[in-house]
């Protein structure tokens, strides 16, 4: 990103106590900790408790110590071919397990599309600032970047900034995203792929909303519950403009007397089932996922109330009162 002129968080790296006590001391709080490697979403520590950051900082080696970046995050999904890319429509993910944003950070646990608060050219501004530069530089190195480029964002005061680059799609931002899509998304990979996405049209989106509410099993996101049998999923599928994408699901059998081939859908893991609806606003998409929700059942359901209630005004993700 500096090579690209992206911007983003100050940020230093550090393998030493003495690196990080100075990086802490410049920045200020809250601390913004990451570990320097693959650590299964459990790398990033925000606080406000300096000891928590150190402590967090000597456990993973090699760290990045960033400027806390203040402002509601968004993400948004470019798609690219290499030297240009389509932006596809910003949407907002609920990371945090429970209501109010509290708890443990998770892999999501809703999200909507949308974001009718957010500058109408946010997407715009964000080809032009982040990712036009990074294709750019991809290209200057040799190594041109094919695929999905999902920028997550924290909109401040000074404008977006990128909090992470990740080389996907990624549930549950994606899902209200590809809802509203009307135009054919395997013909814009096709090109993408092919390095012509200028020979076809930009993405087109419906009126409307669609929001997401994410179904975890017991222990999530410590852990998770697998064998859990869910019930009503063929109530939930399909009525009212919903569709219930399974995550960590399986089935098994289940003989019963009379019934040899009897199976169950049972919980596979720690994110489920993401239940989501299409509507005329994200009030009407939010009543109709929580309404197909209400019908599905499991032990140890784990489900937020207040997915898309209110945009995340804050960087939930970031809320250092919980964390
Ligand atoms: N510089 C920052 N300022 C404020 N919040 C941050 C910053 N970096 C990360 N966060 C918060 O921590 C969360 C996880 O950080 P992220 O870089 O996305 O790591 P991960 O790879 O675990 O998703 C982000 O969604 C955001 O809420
Ligand atoms: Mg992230």
């Amino acid at each position: 990103m500096a090579a690209a002129g992206v911007p983003t968080a100050r940020s230093f790296t550090c393998t030493t106590a003495e690196e990080v006590a100075a990086a802490l001391d410049e920045l200020g709080a809250p601390y913004v900790v990451k570990d320097d490697a693959l650590a299964a979403g459990k790398g990033v520590v925000v606080t406000n408790d300096r000891a928590e950051a150190v402590d967090h900082a000597a456990a993973c080696g090699r760290v990045v110590i960033e400027e806390f970046l203040d402002g509601p995050e968004v993400s948004l999904f470019a798609v690219c071919d290499g030297r240009t890319a389509y932006p596809l429509q910003p949407a907002q993910d609920f990371k945090r397990i429970f209501d109010g944003g509290l708890g443990p950070n998770t892999g999501g646990m809703g999200s909507y599309s949308p974001l009718t608060w957010a500058p109408a050219d946010l997407a715009d501004v964000v080809m032009e600032q982040v990712v036009q530069p990074t294709l750019d530089e991809m290209v200057r190195r040799g190594a041109p970047f094919v695929g999905c480029l999902y920028v997550g964002l924290a909109l401040t005061d000074a404008g977006p900034r990128v909090i992470e680059f990740n080389c996907r799609f990624g549930d549950p931002d994606i899902q209200p995203v590809l809802a509203m899509l009307t135009s054919p998304l395997g013909t814009l990979l096709h090109a993408a792929a092919q390095g012509r996405i200028d020979e076809v049209p930009a993405p087109v989106f419906a009126d409307g909303a669609a929001v997401t509410v994410v179904l975890a099993s017991a222990g999530y996101p410590e852990s998770s519950s697998k064998g859990d049998v869910i019930r009503g999923v063929g109530n939930a599928n399909g009525v009212n403009d919903v569709d219930v994408i399974h995550a960590g699901t399986a089935i098994i059998a289940a003989p019963e007397p009379g019934d040899p081939d009897h199976r169950h859908l049972v919980t596979a893991g720690g994110r489920v089932l993401a239940v989501r609806a299409v509507g005329y606003d994200v009030a009407d998409a939010r009543a109709r996922a929580y309404a197909a929700a209400d019908l599905i059942t499991f032990d140890g359901l784990q489900r937020r109330t207040d997915i898309a209630a209110e945009p995340l005004g804050v960087v939930e993700g970031a809320s250092v009162k919980d964390s």
